[in-house]
């Protein structure tokens, strides 16, 4: 193919000059002869020397791992479009139909994304009081423990250990955005941190609250890598703290149960706070359900209460949602 010829001294200035007059040939990789680099060029450009040349194609980089996966072609149409990524960790959900294959899929996926180190199929629903769910290697590393950041913190966490989702980063921001400089925030169900740090940088104080003790474990030590002074970990049942404390904020990001510590969220907000309860509901009837049961509560306690928001915050299942009621508590 047409080449442009050049001294090796000026072969980055020519290169970009082959750029601007959009003639440099893409998908080829240019080529040293002795003290000559040698450009292929799309058509005759005047002013350089012109050769006849051959050159080796650029290998392009795949952008998704389905362009790569070796896999047989009756089953790639159930190749899952997206994943999620907790730091150089990566989780994918596999039909069953795929899991003999996982571990193509896996090594696919770890040679498009040079950042991933380990790659785990779902095993199952998160389930239990910690909310974790079984993982299943599939390529790479066998380390589960992680460092994730997010809205600007540093999480480190064990995925295997304790629950955390990245899909739920812009409910944090929300949050976040909702809350008023030197708040006293209750996050009732803290995790590894992801509220709690994240609003620690508006609030005065926020309790942070979690039954599994590797997830308070992780909590401190990311209080330590965000360097943040106002955050109070503690671990055990949130019954037990509830009540105890007055929150002009108080989050229950716990959507499978939130409905049980309702009494305890409302107990533990000041006339006038803010409780952010999820839960999960179908399509069809998102939040009436969750709003009754608040309902009957504050009716129970002889409370009052305004709705400030609803929201669908993410798909959960097959026509279900994660779903978010802000509430007023006017008491
Ligand atoms: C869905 S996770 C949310 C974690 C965190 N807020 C996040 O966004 O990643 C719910 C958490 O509540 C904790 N948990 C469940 N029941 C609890 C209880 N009765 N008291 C305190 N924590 C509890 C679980 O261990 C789990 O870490």
């Amino acid at each position: 193919m047409l080449a442009v010829r050049v001294s090796k001294q000026e072969a980055e200035k020519i290169r970009r000059r082959l750029i601007e007059l959009g003639v440099l040939s893409r998908g080829y990789a240019p080529k040293r002869e002795g003290e000559f680099v040698l450009f292929p060029v799309t058509g005759s450009v005047g002013g350089f020397e012109l050769v006849e040349a051959d050159f080796e194609r650029l290998e392009r980089r795949p952008h998704n791992y389905r362009e790569i996966v070796e896999i047989p072609d009756e089953v790639r149409g159930l190749l899952p479009s997206s994943f999620d990524i907790i730091g150089w960790v990566a989780i994918i959900e596999l039909p069953g139909e795929l899991m003999p294959h996982g571990k193509a899929i896996g090594e696919a996926i770890l040679r498009v994304h040079r950042h991933i180190k380990a790659v785990f199929a779902k095993g199952g629903k998160v389930s239990g009081e910690y909310r974790v769910r079984e993982l299943i290697h599939l390529a790479g590393e066998r380390r589960t423990e992680t460092l994730h950041r997010e809205n600007g913190v540093r999480l480190k966490l064990d995925v295997a250990k304790v629950y955390f989702s990245p899909r739920l980063a812009t409910e944090r921001m929300r949050v976040f955005e909702k809350t008023q400089p030197g708040e006293v925030i209750f996050d009732m169900f803290a995790g590894v941190g992801p509220y709690s740090i994240l609003l620690a940088k508006k609030a005065k104080l926020v309790f942070a609250v979690d039954l599994n003790p590797w997830a308070i474990r992780y909590l401190e030590e990311n209080i330590r890598l965000n360097k943040t002074s106002n955050v109070i970990p503690i671990l055990g049942d949130v019954k037990n703290v509830a009540g105890k404390l007055e929150a002009d904020r108080v989050i229950m990001n716990l959507p499978k149960f939130a409905d049980r510590f309702l009494r305890e969220a409302m107990l533990s907000v000041r006339k006038g706070g803010v409780v952010h309860y999820y839960g999960f509901g179908p399509e069809e009837n998102l939040f009436s359900e969750h709003e009754a049961k608040i309902k009957a509560i504050a009716k129970e306690l002889g409370f009052t209460f305004e709705i400030l928001e609803r929201r669908k915050v993410r798909p959960y299942a097959p026509r279900q949602f994660n779903i978010a009621i802000d509430f007023r508590v006017l008491k």
